[in-house]
């Protein structure tokens, strides 16, 4: 008998080589449903973010538009890329995003509206009164959201918000505007899209503890005061060496019992490369893990990995010697996480 790893080498040459054919990517893994295909049956969604200059590469496109059946733009819904000069809207980034998933029959998660990252320099550069800023965040909202009205399924509003010690971060909003700017912001979503889901998103809340304690404080008061929030995403930006967020389920589990949908919106497992076969394995296990976690609380809406392929990671660019994080690699093979995930959704 061949061993898994022959197994796997085997299919993922199999792959290529149907890629350079072009067959599309879907039915080139042993003619298996895909991802989003095994996500349906349990009324999940299995996603992937992209990037524009990625969609030069075909063979990379054909599985993205095959695999998945939601869609997050990793940059190009940002601030700085959508109103690059004040009141001076570009959506073109965007758009092209938004085509290309409507073509495939994708929705589409919006990311994000309300970041204290890839800002625009004109918004940073200068000091604001409250009065200002306000009126520039609710226009930069409300112009964005209202473009893509009844073509986002769901907004990231607030990306972000809080410290690790579950204080709030001293973002240029809540510097100006206090901690009211997010419940200011879902509010301003939702009147210019009504339809649209408004999820706050992090890092580092997978698991319980005060950061995450902190968002489930802020969503029950925002609830008492009718202010609009659909889902909580948990963007798993998860790395080997600080081990697994056991309580993953369990903290689901609680954001869905306040009604709330759930997500893991930008899932990536990193560790330090070159990666060896033992750490590639546990890396499965943790796409597996996550995979059921979110297949058993009933709020969990849906994953989405933040690429799919190691080619277009955007960990090594931003964790000095860390890569290796997502189920297909360099080459457009699917790694053992490809496969964990497939088991745990079958
Ligand atoms: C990252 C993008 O993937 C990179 O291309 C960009 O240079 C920096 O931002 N959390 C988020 C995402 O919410 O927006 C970030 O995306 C990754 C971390």
């Amino acid at each position: 008998m061949r061993s898994t790893r022959t197994r796997l080498r085997l299919t993922g040459a199999l792959v290529a080589l149907l890629l350079s054919a072009g067959v599309p990517a879907a039915q080139a893994v042993d003619d298996q449903p895909t991802l989003a295909e095994l996500a349906q049956r349990h009324g999940r969604y299995f996603g992937s973010a992209t990037d524009n200059p990625e969609l030069t590469d075909e063979p990379y496109k054909a599985i993205l538009g095959t695999e998945f059946d939601m869609i997050t733009p990793g940059n190009g819904m940002k601030w700085y890329a959508t109103e690059p000069q004040q009141g001076v809207f570009d959506f073109s980034k965007g758009d092209e995003i938004v085509n290309l998933a409507r073509a495939n029959h994708q929705r589409v998660r919006g990311h994000t509206l309300v970041w204290h990252s890839q800002l625009p320099g004109w918004l940073t550069s200068r000091d604001w009164t409250a009065d200002e800023l306000r009126a520039v965040l609710k226009k930069h909202i409300q112009t964005e959201v209202r473009h893509y009205k009844g073509k986002v399924y769901a907004w990231d509003v607030v990306n972000e918000a809080f410290n690790e010690d579950g204080t709030y971060r001293e973002t240029i909003f809540y510097k100006t505007l206090g901690p009211g700017y997010i419940a200011d912001a879902l509010r301003w979503a939702h009147q210019a899209d009504p339809k649209a889901k408004l999820y706050l998103n992090d890092y580092n809340v997978e698991g319980t503890g005060p950061k995450s304690d902190a968002y489930y404080r802020l969503v029950k008061e925002l609830q008492a005061q009718g202010v609009p929030i659909h889902g909580f995403g948990m963007q798993a930006h998860l790395a080997l060496q600080y081990g697994y967020p056991s309580t993953l389920e369990d903290n689901l589990r609680r954001f869905s019992r306040l009604g709330l949908d759930t997500a893991l919106t930008e899932v990536d497992v990193r560790m330090y490369v070159p990666a060896d076969d033992a750490e590639l394995a546990t890396q499965a296990q943790w796409y597996r893990d996550m995979t059921e976690a979110c297949l058993a609380v009933r709020r969990c809406v849906g994953i989405t990995l933040w690429d799919y392929t190691d080619r277009y990671s955007w960990i090594p660019a931003f964790f000095d010697g860390e890569g290796a994080a997502l189920p297909w690699d360099e080459e457009l093979r699917p790694k053992p996480a490809y496969f964990a995930i497939r088991d745990a959704l079958q």
